[in-house]
């Protein structure tokens, strides 16, 4: 059966307090939450409608710009999230399909969860699924009330919950599956009459049962999953609950993690077997590190780099859309970015690529190829081609391509005044 996804992200997100980014534009590692949202479905949905409001316009480009299969509906203005789901009816009259609902602001529901809770809602013939978890707090959430046989009753946000009400602790994920066709007759009947005078979305549930439609709820055991991100309290919170689930990843699959407490490894990061990964790394956005490599302490991995097998990445090296082939070293204070390094290639200590020029704002590269030396404290200005086996002489400025086996040197004489400081001193 055909799925399409609703991703609801048009809120205003008032406690993030940003005047610049919206709330679905915030990052973890590199990546917004708007984008681990929409990777969790595009492998597994035909279609992803993105209903945008606040800041509408740089949510628009950034999912245009990222997301070919996905659009954007526009909601102004915003009365609340059965409002905001009800502007797809008209792109999806006649769809018959299913359409799962997400939150922006829940980017650490996996893709596994999504696909199970699609295959629950099929194997119990559901109209309405929504996906529910047990808080110990669940303050601040919408609680999933349930009739004495334990059927669904309804949903109720905690500004509308009586005392008893706010004690349940099964608490709405803000995720759900629905038979489309039976159910997109009820966005027409939502009411305003709540304590936040919005248009629910959370009323389909006691919409449904009074329609005799089958109602059900997932509950999803691992709670961390649907903690939503409404302040930068809760930003920190998801980004520490998001990389330590990427370091234990990673262990099983072999990489050793020096110190997981002071490791930073975005999900889109690739690793093979025996590599060490040394404390106060960085690495953000999406890479691939070979086997048998050493990276850090104080690596800082920018996104668009790759490094193959038994590579060296040492202390303080900042490295961004850059490969670097097998056998080489980058080993102490260096910035190696829009680069390509060959094989058994050495980065002296302090090398720089200068790959942007501030004046036409463009950025150029730096090719070294097999076997290239880099003596320590160099610039290579880019555009800029270092061809085989060549070396570059400590403290060099290159400007221009070496050729294979030179040997380039840009240093002044060395002057050696004898007794010049005893003369200064006597005089
Ligand atoms: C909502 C649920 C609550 C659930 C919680 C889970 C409702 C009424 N409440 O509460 O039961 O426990 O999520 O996280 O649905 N949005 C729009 N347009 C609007 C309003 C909101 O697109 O007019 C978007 C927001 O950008 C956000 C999402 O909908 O991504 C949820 O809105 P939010 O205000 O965060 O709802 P909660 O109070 O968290
Ligand atoms: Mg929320």
């Amino acid at each position: 059966m055909d799925i399409k996804a609703v991703i609801l992200a048009a809120g205003k997100g008032t406690r993030m307090k940003s005047e610049t980014t919206p709330k679905v534009l915030h990052e973890i590692m590199g990546k917004t939450l708007l984008g681990y949202v929409l990777d969790n479905v595009k492998n597994f949905v035909s279609e992803e409608f993105v209903i945008v409001g606040h800041h509408a316009e740089e949510v628009e480009s950034f999912v245009k710009n990222n997301y070919k299969n996905a659009k954007t509906v526009l909601q102004t203005p915003q009365l609340g999230t059965g409002h905001a789901v009800s502007m797809v009816c008209p792109e999806l009259e006649n769809y018959e399909g299913l359409v799962l609902i997400l939150c922006g602001d829940t980017p650490l529901v996996r893709e596994e969860t999504l696909k199970e809770f699609v295959e629950f809602h099929k194997s119990q013939n559901s109209d309405i699924t929504v996906m529910s978890t047990i808080f110990d707090n669940p303050t601040n959430y919408g609680r999933i009330i349930r009739e004495s046989n334990n059927s669904l009753k309804c949903i109720v946000e905690e500004k509308d919950a009586t005392p008893e009400q706010k004690a349940v602790k099964e608490v709405n994920a803000g995720i759900y599956c629905l038979n489309w066709g039976k159910v997109k007759n009820s966005f027409k009947e939502l009411k305003t009459n709540n304590a936040q005078g919005e248009y629910y979305l959370t009323d389909i549930i006691s919409w449904g049962k009074a329609q005799n439609l089958n109602v059900n709820a997932y509950i999803l055991d691992n709670s961390d999953e649907i903690y939503g991100i409404n302040s930068r309290i809760n930003l920190a919170e998801a980004t520490k609950m998001m990389n330590r689930r990427n370091l234990e990843k990673y262990m099983i699959n072999g990489v050793t993690i020096v110190d997981p407490d002071s490791t930073w490894i975005s999900e889109d990061t690739e690793i093979g077997q025996d590599t060490i990964i040394y404390p106060a790394t960085y690495i953000e956005g999406k890479n691939k590190i070979g086997k048998n490599c050493k990276i850090g302490p104080c690596a800082h991995l920018r996104g668009g780099v790759e490094v193959c097998d038994n590579v060296k990445v040492g202390n303080f090296v900042e490295v961004k859309k850059a490969k670097i082939n097998s056998n080489t070293n980058v080993g102490h204070l260096s910035y190696i970015g829009d680069a390509e390094l060959g094989e058994h290639v050495n980065i002296g200590a302090g090398t720089i690529t200068a790959n942007y020029n501030p004046l036409t704002k463009e950025k150029s590269k730096t090719i070294l190829k097999d076997n290239v030396k880099i003596g320590s404290n160099s610039v290579l200005v880019a555009p800029i081609t270092i061809e085989e086996g060549a070396n570059v002489g400590a403290g060099g400025i290159i400007t221009k391509n070496i050729p294979s086996w030179a040997l380039a040197i840009t240093r002044s004489p060395l002057k050696v005044l004898e007794n010049w400081v005893k003369k200064q001193l006597n005089r």
